[in-house]
């Protein structure tokens, strides 16, 4: 069985408005408040994916952003690029499967035999982890052992942020705050998935850094988990 501390580094990084969201309203691409990020920072979140062996966001980012996830405006290797995607149902013709950058699609065991064949033909791996949906901690020990991933970076979405903090796999938070407010009750925030129940688990974070990256504040934090083993 595999060890549960083998596994990567998690440094979860996204750009997020004064009021915390990610997007202008649900179902919108993040690439439109990307815009407003200035240049240094554009250059930032670009050396931190060059810093990393991989970059992984949720299927749903890929359905609605069609991102590249490769490093574009520094000097840099791009990051193997990783997505958790249950029943392998991520469009064949999304950006994330083409030839840029080394791709894993992680499916669930119910991934229909057929997707799964497709996204491989397209030269992509597909690793199987977990039996309904994908299992991130299982995943994340067959990125560390099969794929030499020692320093992760997620960039949301939402909902797969939620399940790796709950999961307890993120170590490093960083903020690229842009400053305007978008509103909206259901416009996605930096973590998405279920209430708490009290305040006993909220998860703590410790601010170690912050630093204006052109006009944007950057800020950095530890995740401190109560109950963490390690
Ligand atoms: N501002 C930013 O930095 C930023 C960054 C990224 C995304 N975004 C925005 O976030 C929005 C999308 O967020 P989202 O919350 O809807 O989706 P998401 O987090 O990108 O993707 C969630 C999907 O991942 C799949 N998944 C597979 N295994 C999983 C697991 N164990 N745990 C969690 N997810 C798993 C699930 O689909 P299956 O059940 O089909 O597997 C799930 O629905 C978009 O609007 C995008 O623009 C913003």
């Amino acid at each position: 069985m595999a060890d549960s501390r083998e596994r990567p580094h998690v440094l979860m990084m996204s750009e997020i408005t004064a009021d915390g969201k990610l997007t202008l309203k649900k179902g919108t691409s993040s690439k439109i408040l990307m815009k407003y990020m200035s240049h240094e920072t554009e250059l930032l979140l670009h050396q931190t994916r060059a810093g990393c062996d991989a970059i992984m966001v949720g299927s749903n980012t890929i359905k609605i952003d069609n991102s590249f996830l490769t490093v574009r405006y520094v000097t840099g290797k791009s990051p193997l690029r990783v997505i958790p995607c249950s029943m392998a149902d991520i469009p064949l013709a999304s950006n994330v499967l083409g030839p840029e950058a080394p791709t894993v699609i992680g499916v669930s065991r119910k991934a229909p035999e057929e997707r799964v064949q497709a996204i491989r033909d397209k030269g992509v791996h597909v690793v199987v982890a977990g039996e309904d949906r994908v299992d991130l901690p299982l995943l994340m020990q067959l990125l560390w052992k099969d794929f030499g991933v020692r320093r992760l970076m997620v960039e949301g979405g939402p909902t797969l942020n939620w399940h790796m903090l709950h999961h307890q796999l993120v170590n490093e938070i960083r903020l690229i705050h842009l400053p305007f407010i978008v509103g909206g009750a259901d416009t996605p925030s930096l973590v998405g998935g279920m209430q708490i129940g009290s305040e006993d688990e909220m998860i703590r974070l410790g601010l170690k850094n912050f630093y204006l990256c052109g006009t944007n504040l950057v800020t950095e934090y530890d995740v401190q988990y109560r109950n963490a083993t390690e």
